[in-house]
């Protein structure tokens, strides 16, 4: 009970903090025509990215999909807070349509939180990618309790670092959703050997929960 009470406190207060953008998420978000999931696999660096609450928590931002006998899997490893070495995996929905190809979903799993909370789903976008170097990935989630929205941007690149021509493409996507490309953050890919290295899974740091309460 008080694990499930200090779950609900934690998840209202957030709830405030990270659901900044007024209204509910934006509809029809231009993504990737023809998107072919199979030449997406393999690792991605976050090179920048873009959190609409303006948070900045972690570096060395690393996506690693993969496939298993039971899907297809994201690893999205980091460096939290510069100390932790952290991952998740979540699970990747693939579209049935193939005009939808680029609008996947991510759900993680957390098997000790409250019933309603252990799945937790959210959209990845893929809006831009030519597979060899650059790719543009969105999220987003609306909070029906206050009424508002949060975005998150990964701007991913199969390098260390991303060249100007393909950060040019990567960042032609934000137009649509009002995003000044300004606003990115650059990911610090040089010091990724912090104090801590975990090696459970933890929670993602980009996404954000909506209280369900209805
Ligand atoms: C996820 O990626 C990190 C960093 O590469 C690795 O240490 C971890 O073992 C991976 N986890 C899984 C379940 O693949
Ligand atoms: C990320 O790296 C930048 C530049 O080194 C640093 O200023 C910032 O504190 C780091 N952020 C975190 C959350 O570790
Ligand atoms: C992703 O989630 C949305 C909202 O729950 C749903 O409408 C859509 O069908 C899902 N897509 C996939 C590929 O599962």
């Amino acid at each position: 009970m008080l694990k499930i009470l200090i779950f609900f406190v934690f998840s209202v207060c957030s709830v405030f903090g990270y659901f900044t953008l007024s209204g509910e998420c934006p509809k029809n978000v231009p993504v990737k025509e023809e998107f072919r999931l199979a030449e997406f696999y393999d690792k991605w660096y976050q090179t920048h990215y873009y959190s609409s609450d303006g948070q900045k928590q972690n570096n060395c931002s690393v996506i690693q999909l993969a496939s298993k006998s039971t899907g297809i899997y994201l690893n999205q490893s980091r460096v939290d807070l510069g100390l932790f070495h952290r991952y998740s995996v979540g699970k990747l929905e693939i579209p049935p349509r193939i005009e939808d190809a680029a609008k996947l979903n991510v759900s993680f799993t957390f098997p000790d939180a409250p019933r309603r909370l252990t799945v937790r789903k959210y959209p990845f976008y893929v809006l831009a990618t030519n597979y060899n170097y650059y790719a543009t990935v969105y999220t987003c989630e609306y909070s029906p309790l206050i009424d508002k929205h949060y975005i998150y941007v990964w701007i991913l690149s199969r390098h260390q670092i991303l060249n100007d021509v393909s950060k040019e493409l990567a960042i032609k996507p934000l137009a649509a959703l009002g995003i000044d490309p300004k606003k990115l953050v650059k990911d610090d890919l040089s010091k990724c050997s912090p104090k801590y290295f975990e090696d459970m899974q933890a929670e993602p740091m980009t996404f954000r929960y909506p209280v369900p309460i209805h």
